[in-house]
């Protein structure tokens, strides 16, 4: 069955009215800041943003997240509520509020120097600190209690967001043991020798083996988390089932690879007339005949350092592209406060000001910068001026900017992605590169402007009927059937399953 819209609300209407539908996530999808004389609210960036906000603006459910705004406390409700999206609202997000001792423990902390570089595996040395630990318990409690108090007595299906929110399940559980809880985990998940080395990996495997269903985003991550499972705890894991069963319960592993609202980017992306080249041309970049685009958060993880290094080495190997070739990135600044970003930050003005400057002619130079996060209707725009998109993550999850370039660029764009993408699995049509090699990297980009037109358009065309066929809506849908059906699994296991 091909899942649209429409099926995923059907899903909900004949299966799942019963239960309330609550989201818990780090991220909020708008936060409020104080501007000048006024309020200005700001989407947020992200996976976790994109993939989840049409899901709960269909099922009209809760989202509860962490409020990090300076003006979010000043626009709720006396219930810490308020409806969402800013305009034709459909849901609610309900709002917690951290001590700025726990945001830094938790978030920069716990959550982004331990597990981000930990899980990403790109020889980034996570940091272990007992303070920063200690916060994550703190406000995996906090996100847990904020749960249990909203679902009361309601029956409810409770779907956690990624890996700041690891203990929260077992958290809930222990309180109400009738609740359904999913959680998916949005980035990868490393080899167990690589996470055994965590101080506290037996905490966080206890913690999420609190949910009934784990997905991740592609079955080598389910492989590596019940290997880590098998090594940490007393538990059993099956590992042809993709089932761990520990003290009497049932969770199961499943991947799940998340996708985008292919339809509504799509559409969006052709309505949109006036945005084009001569925009771009005029208030960017000045003139060019081949546009390649990257867009990301500014991220250690997502290899713009070695892309970089790449443009230079293919005007370097090619210089008939020098005045022709303009690459633009959109990058958006990310968890500022820690040091390693703010490394990253300086890293890459200096060497996109190096390759500039040995380059740069009269009126034109090979790379340009957008650092804000832009609305997703300006992103569209981008994607559909732009004959490549370049998508050379060192590790993700699954890297839904390379789905959202072949819903929104043009018929003939080529797509150069990293063999580390979850996107690598289903995208098999674009120019497939390891991340880390600088001198295919240069050579892909050659590749990807000499390709016929022919070609290049039947390679967006098979990958557009990818993506159209494998949605957000199919990934939700199927995450959403499978936690219903699984949930009365654990009344059935007979204690002999339960043996280790
Ligand atoms: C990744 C993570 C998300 C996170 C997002 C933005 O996609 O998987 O959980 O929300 O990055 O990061 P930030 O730290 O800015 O919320």
């Amino acid at each position: 069955m091909a899942w649209t819209k429409q099926s995923l609300k059907k899903l909900v209407a004949e299966r799942l009215s019963d239960y309330q539908f609550i989201l818990v996530a780090q991220a909020e999808p708008y936060a409020h800041f104080y501007a000048k004389d006024s309020i200005k609210v700001q989407r947020g960036a992200g996976g976790v943003i994109t993939a989840m906000e049409p899901i709960v603006k269909l099922i009209h459910g809760l989202w509860i997240a962490y409020g990090r705004g300076n003006a979010d406390k000043a626009v709720v409700n006396e219930s810490d509520r308020i409806r969402m999206p800013p305009v034709r609202s459909s849901y609610t997000l309900r709002r917690i509020w951290i001590a700025k001792r726990n945001v830094l423990g938790w978030y920069y902390g716990f959550s982004n120097q331990t597990l981000w570089p930990l899980s990403h595996s790109v020889f980034e040395r996570p940091a272990f600190s007992k303070q920063d630990w200690d916060a994550y318990v703190e406000v995996n409690r906090q996100f847990a209690d904020a749960a249990l108090a909203e679902s009361g007595e309601k029956k409810s299906i409770i779907w956690l967001q990624d890996y700041q929110l690891a203990l929260a399940s077992r958290m809930i559980r222990e309180r109400n043991p009738d609740l359904i809880i999913g959680q998916f985990w949005h980035i990868p998940w490393p080899v167990a020798d690589i996470f055994k080395v965590c101080p506290w990996a037996k905490d966080i495997l206890e913690g999420m083996l609190g949910n009934q269903l784990i997905g991740f985003q592609r079955i080598a991550y389910c492989k590596n988390f019940l290997s880590s499972v098998a090594k940490t705890l007393e538990a059993k894991v099956d590992m042809d089932a993709m089932t761990v069963t520990y003290n009497n319960r049932i969770t199961y592993v499943r991947a799940y690879p998340i996708s985008i609202d292919y339809q509504a980017i799509a559409s969006s992306s052709a309505k949109n007339k006036k945005f084009g080249k001569s925009y771009i041309t005029r208030n960017l970049t000045g003139k060019y005949d081949f546009l390649s685009l990257g867009v990301e958060r500014l991220d250690y993880t997502k290899g713009v350092l070695e892309r970089i290094m790449a443009i230079d080495r293919f005007l370097e190997k090619y210089p008939e592209y020098i005045e022709k070739f303009v690459h633009l990135n959109i990058l958006v600044p990310s968890r500022t406060l820690i040091k390693r970003y703010e490394e990253l930050d300086r890293d890459v003005e200096t060497l996109i000001e190096n390759v500039n400057f040995k380059y740069a002619t009269a009126h034109w130079q090979p790379i340009h910068v957008i650092k804000e996060a832009l609305r997703p209707q300006l992103v569209n725009n981008f994607y559909k001026s732009a004959n490549i998109a370049q998508v050379t993550s060192l590790a993700d999850g699954m890297n839904l900017v390379a789905k959202e370039y072949v819903a929104a660029g043009p018929d003939d764009g080529v797509l150069i992605l990293s063999d580390q993408t979850g996107a690598a699995d289903e995208l098999t049509d674009a120019i497939m590169v390891n991340p880390y090699d600088i001198e295919q990297l240069a050579d892909a980009i050659k590749r990807a402007l000499d390709m016929p037109k022919d070609e290049r358009k039947a390679r967006m065309q098979k990958m557009r009927e990818v993506v159209a066929k494998q949605n957000v809506y199919r990934w939700a849908g199927k995450f959403l059937t499978d936690i219903v059906d699984l949930k009365t699994v654990p009344e059935t296991l007979t204690q002999s399953d339960t043996k280790p």
